[in-house]
Parts: C-alpha cells; structure tokens; sequence
C-alpha cells in the first residue's frame, strides 16, 4: 500500500458530512481500490460547535478556509462551500496556487471561471476535479472524459435539476398549478427557500456549460448560454402536450452545429416537449437524466440522483480516489490552454418544431389572421386544437409548427400578440425531436 493521502474538507454541510461518511464506513473497499489510505486531516465550516452527527474531534479545525487550503498536512482540499466567488473562489484558487489537488462540487464556480481554474490547476501540476459539480451522483464527467472519450461528440441533452423536475413531473401527475407544487418541494427539502437558481434554469445552465465543455472541448461558456426557466408552464400546457403525445421537462441542450450551418455550438436552457415515449421523458421527480450521442458510440443514456447526500458525496470521493490512484487526467479532457472558444450560437439561430398556445377570442376569421402572420414570417403550421367553443368569449388555441428558425418564430409571434383576437402573450413551448 503506498503513503496515506491527506483530505482537508471546506464546508460541512449536508454534502461535507457525506463525505465524512462515506470515508469512514468504505474505509476498507477505498483503501483497495486507491491503493492508499484516504484520510481526512482538516476541516473548515463557518460554525465549530454545531452538532453534525458525525465525530469530528480527531480532525484539525480551521476557521478560516484559506487557512485550511494552505495547511501541510493536506493533499487534496476539497471545497464544498459554493458559490461563483468569494470564498469558495479564495479557496481554490489558494489550494492551487500551493500545490493542492482540488476537488469540488460547485457548478457555479467552474461554471463561471472552470477555464482559467484548469489553467491554474495544469501551471501548478495539481488536479481539478468537479464530477459532483453536475448531476450529483452520475459519472457523467468521467463518461464524457473517459468513458466516450474515443468519439466526437454530436449532441447532449439533459435534465441537469431535480428540483425543476420534481416540479414538472408532479405538476404533470396532479395537473395541479406551478406555484402549489414550488411550494410543496420547498416543505419537502428539494427546494431551496431561495429556489431562483433552480427554477429560472440558471443552475442547469451551470451544468450545461460545464458539460459542454468537456463534450466539444471548447472553453466553458456560462455566459453566452441561453437560458428560460420553468415559471410560466401552466397545467393548460401540460394538458395539450399530452394530447398532442409529449411531456414537457426542463432541458439544457449543447449540440454541434455543422460548419454548413454556419458552425459553433449550440447552449441552451429551457421547457422543451420531448416525445411521450423518449428515454428522457421517463426520468421523473428528483432523478437527473442525461443523453450523449457520440459519432461511434451513437447514443448512450445516464441517470440517477443528481442531488442529495449520498449521491454528491459518492461523486467526490470517486474523485479523491482518482487522484489517490494517480491519475492526472486534465479537468476538462484536453489541456486547458488548448480548449477553444465554443462560438456559442445565438439563439435566433436554432432550428426546430415549436408548440404555440395563445388565448383569443372566439370569432370567425381568428385562425385565418394566425396562419395568415405564420405564412408571411415563411412559418408552417402541423397542427392546430382548439378547446372550447363559446362565440366572443376567450378560447384557447394550440398550434404545432414545423421545423422553423427561432427568429422567424419570434417575430411571427410579436406579430400575432398584436392583433385584436389575441388578448394573452402566447406561450411557447420548444418541441425536442429526441
Ligand atoms: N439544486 C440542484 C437540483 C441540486 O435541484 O437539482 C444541486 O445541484
């Protein structure tokens, strides 16, 4: 067995104390498999004295993370404070800058500056590693890194937040309304009192932007992701979704976009209608699921608990023994300095079928004005329902269209919330083919 490797632990919450445990009780199984001990030397968590339900007496406390960073006798710190900056940031970057493996579970600090960090990490020789940054406990980084590391990526499609899908998927069950459901998964403990991050999708894109980078080796790309939340689907969507054959879930898309195409990538966030009957539109409540379609392996299929104690700790510590084994793969499967700007593609640029709902008043000739503003924006209809039929009241009409450029969609829709008939915004769903 080679010399122990020594773990110091930034932020004992929830995921720290798993950590803590997942080393004590598979002390034997890690010890093993790495080849050495894994032995945890120091903590750090803003409160000392708060009872964790795990001894934490033989383990030297830092108050201070930075300190803790900085400490010889750690090897690997591990930083699970969170955040895009500010401590989290200091800690990492300090680690680093002294010779420390680093290993995280925070999707908005490589999110926001994975690129630089990996750079950081490669001019110092130490590690960065993040497989519990995304989808908690699915190796989808190791898959990406690793596993699928002999193909080009074409295409990733994920359900990156169980919190959206918890939500989407009871809403779909009970037909009950958004803001009912939001606020049972809070007095469950799936959503945060602030749930912002969860529920505008910014915490996907996260995700997203860290999973295509290791995808398409592009640099991480937060920024230019684009990015919609799940507030406005209503059960009148859900509804007509599954009349029409589909179920409606949050999705973070990253997808190559052929040079004849005009090139780039593809990074976004927002409700899709996935066919009823497709792999992703089974993965339901809390569970994350993933799609990767590579040009050999074609497509592979991931889920799991993206959340939680024990799937996030089991992430970080598949981590710690990766490095206890040695290996010095870099963050994102190309060296750092060779990842390339991703030419993430406005979002005018996508292409596909689009679900439209408007609300209007039923009165002959509503319809023609519809697809008469759809055939002038060069837009085609598939199908069109409407329910209810009550002669100058408010009538819901849902139209599907054919493939179709965003912009187009846009502004035909600008055009259609003008006219008279039509007296709600309407809602747009955008229809996945997967
Ligand atoms: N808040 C996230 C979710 C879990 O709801 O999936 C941590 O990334």
């Amino acid at each position: 067995m080679g010399k122990q490797i020594r773990v110091g632990i930034a932020g004992l919450g929830n995921v720290g104390i798993g950590v803590v445990r997942v080393l004590s009780h598979n002390s034997d199984l890690l010890l093993s498999r790495a080849g050495r001990a894994l032995t945890i030397t120091a903590i750090s968590a803003r409160e000392k004295n708060r009872d964790r339900g795990v001894d934490l007496t033989k383990f030297d406390w830092h108050g201070n993370a930075c300190d803790l960073a900085r400490a010889e006798n750690v090897d690997i710190v591990v930083e699970l404070i969170g955040g895009d900056n500010g401590v989290a940031k200091d800690v990492v970057e300090t680690a680093i800058s002294n010779g420390k493996h680093v290993v995280t579970a925070n999707k908005a600090l490589i999110g926001h500056h994975g690129t630089n960090l990996a750079k950081a990490a490669e001019l110092n020789k130490v590690v960065l590693a993040f497989e519990a940054a995304v989808a908690g406990g699915i190796p989808i980084v190791k898959a990406l890194r690793d596993g699928l590391a002999a193909n080009r990526v074409e295409r990733l499609t994920g359900i990156l937040n169980g919190t959206c899908n918890f939500i989407l998927s009871n809403m779909a069950e009970t037909g009950r309304p958004f803001a009912e459901i939001l606020a049972e998964a809070k007095a469950l403990g799936y959503a945060e009192s602030d749930p912002t991050f969860d529920i505008d999708g910014i915490d996907t894109a996260h995700k997203l932007s860290i999973l295509a980078a290791l995808a398409f080796g592009t640099e991480v790309d937060f920024a230019n992701v684009h990015v919609e939340g799940i507030r406005h689907i209503s059960p009148i969507d859900i509804e007509f979704a599954r009349e029409l054959g589909y179920g409606i879930k949050l999705l973070g898309v990253a997808a190559r976009v052929p040079d004849e195409l005009g090139g780039g990538i593809e990074q976004r966030v927002h409700p899709c209608m996935v066919r009823k009957n497709a792999p992703i539109n089974h993965v339901s409540g809390v569970f994350n699921g993933i799609e990767v379609i590579g040009d050999f392996v074609d497509t592979t299929i991931y889920e799991g608990r993206g959340a939680g104690q024990g799937p996030t700790a089991s992430a970080v510590v598949a981590d710690l023994v990766d490095i206890a084994r040695g290996l010095r793969i870099p963050a994102f499967s190309l060296k750092a300095t060779d990842l390339r700007p991703p030419n993430t593609i406005p979002m005018g640029r996508r292409v596909g079928a689009y679900y439209v709902r408007f609300m209007v008043v039923d009165r002959p000739g509503v319809f023609a004005d519809i697809a008469a503003v759809l055939r002038d924006h060069d837009v085609s209809m598939e199908s069109v329902l409407q329910r209810g039929r009550s002669r100058g009241e408010r009538v819901s009409v849902v139209m599907t269209v054919h493939e179709t450029r965003e912009e187009a969609m846009q502004k035909g829709l600008q055009a259609i919330a003008a006219l008279d008939s039509v007296v709600e915004p309407p809602s747009l769903i955008r229809i996945e083919d997967l």
